[in-house]
């Protein structure tokens, strides 16, 4: 895409990648590099589809759903259709399912992303049949997080597997990662560096951790209470627990019109054996919450993104939220546009490498609302602009470098364009 395009253009560019990374019902986030269906990344498609096509919208959430498990996991990935271009397929996986799927899971932006096509759609009455009908779905869903991964009911989901974080190669992973052997049962056929420059991805000795742990989980027959057990990588990541709380919430709103009092009752206990355990992962010299690494219980110094994101479940005091808005200040004061992923002060920042440093453009709209909603228009506009001359100047990249603005990682990507037209909607 080139420089100065304009937003009409860069409109119909958004609506055309989404259109052309359709399969069918389903989108890739991009061809080649990531050819199935991604969780999160099609909650975020559903929420861009819907402010041009919202039966479409609708119908990317149901394909998502077609991969739910019977004990309510949501995967990672759906394989609907075969490709070579990606490692790990589903023969790795080893799950004899149709469609097969991958054996974790993702943020939980689902609900969330339901919640706002109900919410704004012009064609109510279909919106209305659609929801009923995945409303039990989320329901599952929310349960499975804390059946599964809270069974202790501490308010805070574990995290089995770093690209169950969907911030892969963050540094808050670094030290719980190192604990993870790098021998694998599987041979590792990397495909992602044949898509995109080996600088922009995660390094060899990651990769052979994250198949460690599929081996591990492979063998465990991916039980649930096996893998909570035996991972040697068990985080309660501060993005997945917030993006958790917001969907509760949302589901708490769905609940009164889709569910039963017994539901309500049932969702609001939970939001509030979050609400503090999120509290107490807030760290003043940072100026965000940070991640817990549950194998040896000590907090993650490291100020990622993700530690904003409470922003998103309104999980922030007042206080908090403003100290938050002053680590933004300071992260602007080093890098022209915002919000990197990685603190750029700390010695682990990398402005080029996925979650080592580049900007996201869901995690900045995330962010944004949060922020607006609570009061902070300023700060929400300045991200949102950034976000919007990042996408204009840079493309409908994957990822954007901090320091001077370059699209990078996989071009025309769909959750870059569903935030381009969620911008432009307001
Ligand atoms: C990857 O990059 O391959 C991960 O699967 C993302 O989920």
């Amino acid at each position: 895409m080139s420089q100065n395009t304009t937003d009409e253009t860069l409109d119909d560019a958004a609506r055309r990648t989404l259109r052309a990374n359709d399969r069918g019902g389903y989108t890739v986030p991009t061809s080649r590099l990531y050819p199935f269906q991604w969780n999160w990344d099609s909650a975020f498609v559903a929420m861009g589809f819907a402010t041009f096509d919202e039966l479409r919208a609708w119908r990317e959430i149901a394909s998502l759903l077609r991969g739910q498990w019977e004990d309510g996991m949501i995967p990672q990935i759906v394989f609907h259709a075969a490709s070579d271009d990606y490692f790990p397929g589903p023969d790795v996986w080893g799950i004899a399912r149709t469609p097969p799927t991958s054996g974790i899971t993702q943020p939980p932006v689902l609900a969330s992303a339901a919640r706002r096509l109900l919410d704004r759609a012009a064609d109510t009455g279909s919106a209305e049949d659609r929801m009923a009908a995945i409303y039990p779905c989320l329901l599952r869903n929310h349960r499975w997080w804390q059946q599964a991964r809270d069974p202790a009911r501490t308010g805070l989901v574990s995290t089995l597997h770093p690209w169950e974080t969907g911030m892969d190669n963050s540094p808050a992973w670094d030290a719980a990662l190192a604990r993870v052997p790098s021998q694998t049962t599987t041979p590792i056929r990397r495909r992602d560096t044949s898509h995109v420059d080996a600088a922009m991805r995660p390094h060899e000795s990651e990769y052979r951790r994250f198949i460690h742990l599929v081996d591990l989980f492979r063998a465990e027959g991916w039980n649930a209470a096996r893998m909570l057990a035996v991972s040697p990588f068990r985080v309660a990541d501060i993005g997945t627990n917030a993006i958790l709380l917001r969907a509760e919430r949302d589901l708490l709103a769905l609940a009164a019109r889709f569910g039963t009092p017994a539901d309500a009752a049932e969702i609001t206990a939970r939001i509030a054996a979050m609400q503090p355990a999120i509290a107490a992962q807030w760290n003043a010299a940072h100026g965000l919450f940070l991640s817990r690494d549950l194998r040896d219980g000590a907090p993650i110094n490291a100020a990622t993104s993700a530690g904003l994101l409470p922003l998103w479940a309104q999980a922030a005091t007042p206080a908090q939220a403003a100290a938050m808005g002053a680590t933004l200040d300071r992260w602007a004061a080093r890098v022209p546009f915002l919000v990197p992923s990685c603190d750029p002060a700390d010695p682990r920042f990398e402005p080029r490498r996925y979650w080592r440093g580049p900007i996201w453009a869901v995690v900045n709209w995330m962010i944004a609302e949060g922020l607006a909603a609570g009061g902070d228009a300023a700060r929400a506009g300045r991200i949102r602009a950034d976000t919007a001359r990042l996408i204009r100047e840079g493309g409908l990249s994957e990822y954007f470098n901090p320091t001077d603005g370059g699209g990078i990682g996989g071009r025309d990507f769909s959750w870059t364009a569903a935030i381009h037209l969620l911008l432009q909607a307001g």
